[in-house]
């Protein structure tokens, strides 16, 4: 998605510019630009493809300024090419960069061009930029004219915009899009995520919904939606430099598929007492909170969404209460009925997902009483937004397909599910059990990760496949779903996943000797049933994989790969048979050389509906 870097100071910006943008590819982009103020001019570069291009074109024409815009764009509104990147410019002197959508643009844009605005681009964005020159040449104040500007504005956004008319001033705003504000000495920064920032700063001031600021070299001054002046914290970022360096590994995403065990580790940290769920780590009202629950409605995206498929199972079976799950894009828009008493989980890695954020607010309209958000980044708007927090502890993580957030969120979910469990059907020597389990579950991921060698070698077989089909049952077939998910994502094959039992009800159709079918086989009560559906596989030619655990006898041969994981024999194997599934889409992608961190048209944090 979108990203956005600014900088006000006393030396040139645009070195910290593209750094910051570099910082930001990972969450997904088809153009970046920059564009500073120099000698009373707007100098602007902008080009399709990646920072590393638009770095080199500056080098060739260089440009600099002790104040600047950047932004890399994900392309919504018009193609990705150069004239739709940002930032854009009116009359060379106003230029502005924006993330979100501008859903009253074309309204905008009829009045614009009647009063005699021309238009570059296709973007939404591009009505911004004029309105916030037309309201300059009345107010002649850049942070008026952005106040003005934004009244007029419907949707979501997050805007930096600097004018010659003021060199010295930089506006930026945010509204259902993320913006954070980075404290130098004597500098000031905006960017969308604090990692574009951490080689500047490590002090952030998190704007909220609807405010505007006006960074200067004498500081920052926000006002609220209301345009009342307004002091935000100044937090003090704990996050490392290196967290968010790639360091040894060939990929980040490789990085943080191995970085799971210590991920998970420190998700635990802290938060038991002995084999006992310190309750208030959701928060100090979570006891009570959960006293009163009756039903859990999980609301999530993608991989995210994935995790809270595999938490119905646990809470229907261990905790033995009612749970339903929905992907947020659809629930803000049913006509969904809440139960009384229902807990409200909302599931994200980014904790700036428009669509589980907006289902939040419905099921708030709704009248849910409580909410309580999984989540990677303290500082999100869902953190923000919800009564009770678990946040997972993966670290930043850079690669857009999720691997250790997901793993930290099964965690997080099982530690939901003891603590509701408690109040109705799960017995303490169960909950103990489940707690070792939970602490052996670090060990337990490193002796999947040694598989890594032979799931490369496996991998070869699937590199000229146009098609694969994941199958799994129980709380392993959501697992299925996100094994098939990464490898769609990142090595583009087409990849399904289906409940095993489903099979002979359409997909048998498809297998054939170019159909890899991938079984996710653990040992638990429905494994004599899957062999059987393997059988069926095998009776129609198909090409089987099979992870699973070591006790199943199914025979190698020719065409049956069989990958033992150690024992499984508890609730969690789901976590332990997602780690294979990643790194078999992670090698297959390498193998079709595809741009493992940055799939083709994906975005890290998607922060438009
Ligand atoms: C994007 C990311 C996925 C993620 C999904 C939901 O599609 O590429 O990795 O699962 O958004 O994001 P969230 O931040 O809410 O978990």
């Amino acid at each position: 998605m979108c990203g956005i870097v600014g900088a006000i100071a006393q030396r040139n910006v645009v070195p910290i510019l593209i750094e910051g943008l570099r910082r930001l590819e990972y969450r997904g982009y088809d153009s970046a630009g920059v564009a500073v103020i120099q000698d009373g001019e707007i100098r602007r570069r902008r080009k399709q493809g990646k920072v590393a291009e638009l770095a080199a074109a500056i080098e060739a024409d260089p440009i600099e300024g002790r104040i600047g815009i950047a932004h890399t764009r994900w392309a919504t509104h018009g193609v990705p090419s150069e004239r739709n990147a940002h930032p854009h410019v009116c009359r060379n002197t106003v230029a502005l960069v924006h993330n979100g959508i501008i859903e009253n643009h074309e309204t905008l844009r009829e009045e614009q061009i009647a009063a005699g605005y021309e238009f570059t681009s296709e973007t939404d964005t591009e009505v911004v930029v004029h309105a916030v020159y037309d309201q300059l040449q009345r107010t002649g104040s850049l942070l008026e004219a952005v106040q003005a500007t934004v009244a007029k504005l419907e949707g979501a956004y997050a805007i930096g915009v600097i004018s010659v008319t003021e060199p010295d001033v930089l506006v930026a705003c945010r509204k259902g899009s993320p913006l954070v504000i980075g404290l130098g000495i004597g500098e000031y920064f905006i960017a969308s995520d604090i990692a574009a920032l951490l080689p500047v700063t490590r002090r952030f001031i998190f704007l909220e919904d609807g405010d505007i600021a006006e960074l200067t070299p004498e500081g920052v001054r926000i006002f609220d939606e209301a345009g009342n002046p307004v002091e935000r914290p100044v937090k003090d970022s704990e996050v490392q430099l290196d967290a968010v360096e790639r360091g040894e590994y060939r990929h980040y995403m490789q990085k943080e598929i191995f970085e799971q065990p210590r991920a998970i580790a420190e998700t635990l940290e802290g938060r038991f007492n002995g084999l006992k769920l310190i309750e208030e780590a959701f928060g100090n009202d979570a006891p009570a909170v959960f006293d009163r629950v009756k039903a859990v409605q999980i609301l999530a995206c993608g991989t995210s969404y994935h995790a809270g498929l595999v938490a119905r199972y646990w809470m229907e079976s261990l905790a033995g209460i009612p749970c339903n799950v929905e992907v947020a894009s659809e629930y803000r828009y049913r006509d969904p009925v809440l139960l009384p008493d229902t807990l409200v989980v909302t599931i994200s890695q980014s904790g700036e997902t428009a669509d589980t954020l907006a289902a939040l607010e419905e099921a708030k309209r709704r009248g849910a009483l409580h909410s309580l958000a999984i989540c990677n980044v303290q500082e999100s708007s869902l953190v923000r937004e919800s009564d009770l927090v678990l946040l997972t502890r993966a670290g930043p993580e850079i690669g857009v397909a999720s691997t250790k957030a997901f793993t930290t969120q099964l965690v997080a979910l099982m530690m939901l599910t003891l603590a509701l469990g408690r109040r109705h059907r799960l017995d303490r020597v169960t909950e103990k059990r489940i707690a070792s389990q939970l602490f052996a579950l670090p060990a337990r991921v490193e002796d999947v990760l040694e598989l890594d060698d032979r799931i490369r070698a496996l991998s070869e077989r699937f590199a000229d496949k146009q098609h694969a089909l994941f199958l799994g049952r129980g709380s392993h077939y959501p697992i299925a779903m996100e094994g098939a998910l990464k490898l769609k994502e990142i090595s583009y094959i087409h990849a399904e996943a289906y409940p095993a039992g489903e099979l002979k009800h359409g997909p048998l159709a498809l297998v054939d000797a170019d159909m890899p079918v991938i079984a996710v086989a653990p040992n638990n009560s429905l494994l004599e049933k899957l062999k059987s559906n393997l059988q069926e596989v095998k009776a129609r030619g198909g090409e089987l994989y099979v992870f699973a655990d070591e006790t199943l006898d199914v025979q190698p041969d020719d065409h049956t790969h069989v990958l033992t994981v150690t024992p499984t024999e508890n609730e969690l194997s789901p976590v332990i048979f997602t780690v294979p599934l990643q790194l078999l889409a992670y090698h297959v992608a390498v193998i079709r050389g595809t741009d493992v961190d940055k799939p083709r048209n994906l975005a890290k944090s998607v922060t438009v509906e």
